[in-house]
């Protein structure tokens, strides 16, 4: 039934037309019974000749609503339009006006973020040039000493090249960290999620970065975490959290302490890793999980930082089915908690 109202309310486009033809058939049969035959074919000769004109009526009618639409897409094609409410197709094709208009909007949209795409994407090449040259302008400055005779000076020489080493092992951080994150987003990380216990796991990471912060003389503390809690993840990719999460709690921290503590809960753990460090500004808190994004570019590329950890935990935390969450304050400490299922 509704078809049927459909259809009719799309054929009123036509109702003039419809009409004639109908007056004109009445006639024709009112006709019948008083004309002679050759009476009858002239009138049936005129009624061709009628419809003649009807069907070029509705031809002219659908040719100029098919150039209409023509010229809009056109229009559309060629980029000649700015807002949607340039589209009118006339009061008989609303529908179609609706959809052409819905399509530019998507089109419209479909373009404004390949140009911001192709504007990250410059962004992010300018970024990773800017990275590695800052290391290998300082290799190559430390090479070309040593061999412009600092190689030959005791004093120095053992320095520099202590010093050079150090900056291949940036670059190479760098570098893995940039493929991790082109495998992130291009979604070639293959993740291996199981079982695994928390306790046992955080203690192995716990050994391996303690003596990072002794060295900064730093209290790492590791909450103590019931021995049989099993959490579900990928254990490798959640080192990477971790290692980033704690090496910046140690990083950003001056005196005090850096804490790592489970909270259990119904169907999750929540992993918390708390400082008293330098703490971020409110108006940088949303930007930090971005590439290359650094509160304060000077200090953390001081420390070796190059801003690609956070967005990695991001991704990988994400890929966990969680959230990175961030509290902080300046002066007192930050906090980072994400969620792994029970
Ligand atoms: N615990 C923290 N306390 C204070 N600031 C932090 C903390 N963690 C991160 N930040 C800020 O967020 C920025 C981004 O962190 P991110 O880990 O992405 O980069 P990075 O540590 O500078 O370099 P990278 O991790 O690539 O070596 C840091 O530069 C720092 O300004
Ligand atoms: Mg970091």
């Amino acid at each position: 039934m509704n078809k049927f109202k459909e259809n009719i309310s799309n054929s009123v486009l036509y109702i003039r037309e419809v009409f004639l033809l109908s007056l004109g058939l009445y006639s024709l049969i009112a006709l019948l019974f008083v004309l002679s035959s050759s009476q009858l074919l002239f009138i049936a000769l005129l009624f061709l000749f009628f419809d003649i004109i009807l069907l070029n009526i509705i031809g002219g009618k659908r040719k100029k609503e098919i150039a209409k639409i023509k010229s809009t897409i056109k229009n559309i094609r060629e980029n000649k339009l700015n807002s949607p409410d340039e589209i009118s197709l006339g009061k008989s094709l609303v529908e179609l006006e609706e959809d052409i208009k819905a399509m530019f909007l998507r089109t419209q949209n479909d373009i404004a973020n390949l140009k911001k795409l192709e504007q990250m994407r410059t962004e992010f090449l300018g970024n990773v040039s800017h990275e590695l040259r800052t290391p290998i302008f300082a290799i190559q400055g430390f090479i070309e000493t040593l061999l412009d005779g600092a190689i030959n000076d005791p004093k120095v020489n053992m320095n520099f090249l202590t010093k050079a080493g150090n900056h291949t092992i940036r670059l190479n951080n760098l570098l893995n960290d940039l493929i991790d994150i082109s495998m992130i987003e291009s979604g070639q990380m293959k993740m291996s999620f199981r079982y695994f216990n928390v306790k046992e796991y955080l203690e192995t990471i716990y050994n391996e970065i303690y003596t990072l912060a002794e060295k900064k003389q730093l209290e790492l503390i590791l909450h103590p975490i019931s021995k049989d809690l099993k959490l579900f993840g990928d254990k490798e990719r959640l080192r990477q959290v971790f290692v980033n999460l704690i090496s910046n709690s140690i990083k950003y921290t001056e005196k005090g302490k850096i804490e790592i503590l489970v909270e259990e809960e119904i169907k999750s753990g929540k992993i918390i890793i708390k400082d008293t460090g330098i703490g971020i500004p409110d108006s940088d808190k949303g930007r930090i999980f971005e590439r290359f994004y650094r509160v304060d570019k000077g200090r953390s590329a001081a420390a070796g930082g190059t801003g690609l950890g956070l967005a990695i935990v991001k991704h990988i935390v994400e890929a966990h089915g969680s959230n990175v969450e961030v509290k902080s304050e300046i002066g007192i400490g930050s906090e980072f908690s994400f969620r792994l299922k029970k």
